[in-house]
């Protein structure tokens, strides 16, 4: 029984959704074409409708609850915490704050030692760009196509996908580049290793072109998430390092999705042994259970701001809530091998049941992915690469899509899809029967896209 004193009883999906309808604003929405699901509970992997059906959660919501939902310890701290001290402002130190920021240090890549606490992801990158800024005296932000790095308006103008478009024209100075990509290469490559050296010589080229000492940072995920899960080739990653080093430019590598646990690492880029300057997070520092984001800061740009003032702050840097829930959070990643657990689903479970798919989908184009961030790509055609719906594709265009996304949830699974891609990004504790009872739910809906392949 869930009592607001309003009189509605929200123990039925129906005023919880007449409610939503008419009051409730959603995001990247037309609000008349949408139907949100009423969700009742949500426990590990999985979700509840108020009919008692489950899902299973495929996405992990937003690709940020990394250790499933409503996890009993991570619950306890948050009760514990607001027993303690609700909230407190930035200015003030804090128990929860403080030993949030020294494990944060403590598994980032050394000489990374202080954190500047948000609360979310695209103020994170709002303020790396704003710290690469005024670290270097320089102003342009170089940014991938084929990225998303939030849609506040900093944020979004470094977005290279079509979110960005509506908020156009944005914050000066931003240039895009191109990735790798290697599926689709842009450069006309035919091995990973042409496409990072071909896409790092157009980044230099880009630079070149903008001028060497106009630029202040190059933003980029360390694995794209949104826009495909586009794993770096072997050499991109160290060869943007080196870029950075070469023109004194702030290597900001944007973790927001990729960081803490997804792909089986603490940081997506430690992977690669690559240390950028600054490494934006948010989502699975704490699952989400209290909105948190935040910015680790090299020891040489901390040091820009021992003597000068950072301009920027938010009332809830830091909030002691949301960094009790991280603490906890990267305490119970120890504690469960949250990293192990990510990496042993992506080598033993996923990867091989994708390639078998792989095998019986002609409408499989390329599979790709680490730990638990996967994509698969759909194509009508092999040979040419035809994605199964066009770039950006809306209403009839995206129909395929979308009825392969209803028949995987008919199947009581929860997944997340974008243009012509399926993702699989289940909580990284998910056991292995259960992420191959989603890939099941996947296999069969693709019977869909292989109706379409010509
Ligand atoms: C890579 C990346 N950066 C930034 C963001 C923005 O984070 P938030 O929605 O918490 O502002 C996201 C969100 O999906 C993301 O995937």
């Amino acid at each position: 029984m869930i009592d607001f004193n309003s009189g509605l009883s929200y123990d039925s999906k129906d005023a919880v959704h007449a409610s939503d309808r008419a009051h409730v604003f959603h995001s990247w929405s037309a609000q008349k074409l949408i139907n949100p699901l009423p969700i009742a509970r949500a426990e590990g992997s999985w979700i509840y409708d108020y009919d008692g059906n489950s899902y299973l959660d495929f996405s992990s919501q937003l690709m940020n609850v990394n250790i499933g939902h409503q996890h009993p310890q991570l619950v306890a701290a948050i009760q514990e915490a607001a027993g303690r001290l609700c909230t407190i402002a930035p200015f003030h130190a804090n128990a929860d704050r403080s030993e949030a920021a020294r494990l944060i240090a403590e598994v980032a890549p050394d000489g990374m030692n202080k954190v500047f606490f948000t609360s979310g992801g695209a103020e994170a990158n709002e303020n790396a760009i704003r710290m690469a800024r005024l670290h270097t005296g320089r102003r342009k932000i170089l940014a991938m196509q084929r990225s998303y790095h939030g849609a506040t308006h900093g944020a979004i103008a470094l977005t290279g996908d079509p979110r960005r478009w509506a908020s156009e024209p944005s914050i000066s100075g931003v240039v895009h580049f191109w990735g790798p990509y290697p599926y689709r290469s842009s450069f006309h490559a035919e091995t990973p290793e042409q496409e990072a050296e071909r896409a790092l010589a157009h980044l230099e080229e880009t630079i070149m072109f903008e001028g060497r000492d106009n630029v202040a940072a190059i933003i980029l995920e360390s694995v794209v998430g949104t826009n495909g899960i586009l794993v770096p080739p072997p050499g991109y990653l160290e060869g943007v390092r080196d870029i950075c080093d070469r023109y004194g430019i702030v290597m900001i590598a944007d973790e927001v999705m990729a960081g803490f646990g997804r792909i089986g690492e603490w940081f997506a880029i430690q992977r690669w042994g690559v240390t950028p300057d600054l490494i934006c997070f948010a989502k699975g520092v704490n699952s989400g259970y209290v909105p948190l984001g935040g910015v680790i800061i090299s020891d040489e740009i901390a040091a820009t701001f021992d003597e000068r003032a950072y301009p920027g702050g938010l009332t809830y840097s830091g909030h002691p809530l949301a960094t009790a829930a991280a603490v906890a959070s990267i305490n119970i990643f120890k504690d469960e091998d949250i990293l192990g657990q990510a990496q042993r689903l992506g080598t033993d479970v996923i990867a091989p049941e994708l390639e078998a798919m792989k095998q019986r989908h002609a409408s499989i184009g390329e599979v790709r992915g680490l730990g638990v961030f996967w994509a698969i790509e759909l194509v009508r055609n092999r040979e040419t690469r035809e994605m199964l719906v066009p770039y950006n594709a809306a209403g009839a265009a995206a129909k395929p899509m979308a009825d392969v996304v209803a028949a995987i949830r008919e199947q009581g699974v929860w997944c997340f899809a974008h243009f012509n891609r399926v993702h699989i990004t289940p909580p990284c504790n998910t056991s292995p029967e259960d992420v191959r009872t989603g890939l099941a739910a996947i296999d069969k809906a693709l019977e869909i896209a292989d109706a379409l392949v010509a």
